[in-house]
């Protein structure tokens, strides 16, 4: 089942200069291919519409403000049942309970900051590429 999903590379990422090793990862999954990747200071407006499901929960505010610290690094990446795998790939929510081996295990210690958003269903998926690639998809 080939899919596509929205890969962010969220601003802690970029300030570390973790990219390439991110990247790196996705990469040499066999298989899977970017189809595309651009640097990108979000702003409020896109950030308030990706995270609509968590308004009103204590994190957004200090999420949405942390989103909009940076640029991020936004990517379509293509490949066989690749939503399931990103979101493996990206560990858990809060980086301290994931597992070594996986991106947020790997670099993450503050849950805020956990360097990483991979869409976490066909549906999201669908949603997200359409705010952040509308001309690609
Ligand atoms: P969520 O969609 O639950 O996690 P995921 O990114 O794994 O799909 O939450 C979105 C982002 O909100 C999450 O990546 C980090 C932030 N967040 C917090 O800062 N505190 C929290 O308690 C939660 C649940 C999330
Ligand atoms: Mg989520």
């Amino acid at each position: 089942m080939t899919q596509r999903t929205l890969v962010l590379l969220k601003p802690d990422a970029v300030r570390r200069g973790l990219i390439g090793e991110i990247i790196g990862r996705v990469e040499s999954k066999a298989g899977w291919t970017i189809r595309a990747l651009e640097l990108r200071h979000l702003d409020r407006p896109t950030l308030e519409q990706h995270y609509a499901e968590h308004q009103g929960r204590p994190f957004y505010e200090p999420l949405v403000e942390f989103m909009a610290s940076g640029p991020s690094v936004a990517l379509v990446v293509e490949g066989e049942r690749v939503i399931e795998g990103m979101r493996a790939l990206s560990g858990p929510t809060d980086p301290i309970a994931a597992a070594p081996g996986s991106i947020r295990g790997d670099f993450g210690t503050i849950v805020r900051e956990n360097l990483i958003h991979a869409s976490d269903s066909e549906e999201s998926a669908e949603r997200e590429l359409k705010t952040f690639f509308p001309d690609f998809v």
